[in-house]
């Protein structure tokens, strides 16, 4: 937030590189062309814990003594912008095409592996969850088809969790009587317990190797490399092809690209299919 009454605290040139390249070597991500921005989103919660100047806070974020530090960066720094059905033709796909291929897969041991990798507020796996919903009906409680949604920022972490949101923009009215409950009093929006127990929501870093118990059909990394450099997104994209079944799905958003991969191939708009 923008503090009304006080100028944003000044930041060094070797104060900025400190922090960029943290971030950049901790969690991958770019914000070398960022300075207003890292100024402008901590100056506020830096005056409050008593710093002075970035250079403190910088010394004592990279001593790594106080997880709290971490903690209020990546809060401020992560951009979790998101919505429901964001990129809506993804959902379609996704119900029209990879799940009726998918079930005629696994119709012996019923289950199916999804992880939205980057979930930020919960929005893009609530929806994943509503359109498994759709696409089941009465059949999906003789699957197992729960959502895996990490990301690195507690904040989101916590509204995701707590899935209540103010009103969805442009959900079709049927998905909104059925997938929400409204609270009159405060106009807020509550994701069912269907669909809410249906996400598993964790705390993962993209930068960590990546050893879940299961290899997974179909990984969501919508609007997350987009802050990567492309030799950080080269390697997660790799590591996201170790932790995938054969012939399964990485989906990205349209405004991204996965370069010439060798590893995937093209098969509809920003969704690819694993060599
Ligand atoms: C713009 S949101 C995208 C949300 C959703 N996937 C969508 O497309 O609407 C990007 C998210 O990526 C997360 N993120 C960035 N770097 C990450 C990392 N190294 N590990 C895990 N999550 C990360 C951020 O915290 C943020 O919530």
């Amino acid at each position: 937030m923008q503090d009304t009454f006080f100028h944003d605290l000044e930041i060094s040139d070797a104060d900025f590189n400190r922090m960029v390249n943290f971030m950049q070597k901790e969690y991958g991500m770019d914000l070398s062309k960022k300075r207003q921005l890292i100024s402008s989103r901590l100056s506020h919660s830096l005056r409050e814990r008593g710093y002075r100047d970035f250079h403190s806070f910088a010394d004592h974020l990279l001593s790594k003594k106080d997880d709290s530090e971490v903690e209020l960066i990546i809060n401020k720094l992560t951009t979790n912008y998101t919505f429901f059905l964001r990129e809506k033709d993804h959902f379609t796909y996704l119900q029209n095409t990879i799940l009726p291929e998918l079930v005629r897969r696994h119709k012996n041991d019923r289950v199916l592996s999804i992880w939205s990798a980057g979930c930020s507020s919960g929005e893009e796996p609530y929806t994943i969850s509503m359109c498994l919903k759709e696409f089941f009906g009465k059949e999906a409680s003789a699957w197992d088809t729960r959502v895996l949604a990490t990301d690195i920022s507690p904040q989101a972490l916590a509204k995701a969790r707590a899935g209540i949101y103010k009103k969805p923009a442009d959900m079709p009215a049927e998905w909104l009587n059925r997938y929400f409950t409204e609270d009159k009093a405060t106009g807020q929006y509550a994701v069912v317990p269907a669909i809410k127990n249906n996400v598993i929501f964790r705390s993962f870093n993209l930068m960590d190797p990546i050893q879940f118990r299961l290899k997974f059909d179909i990984i969501f990394c919508r609007n997350v490399m987009i802050y990567f450099n492309a030799k950080t997104r080269d390697a997660l994209v790799s590591r996201f092809h170790g932790a995938m079944l054969p012939a399964s799905y990485l989906f990205i958003s349209h405004s991204e690209s996965l370069g010439q991969n060798p590893l995937f191939r093209m098969t509809a708009p920003a969704v690819y299919l694993k060599r």
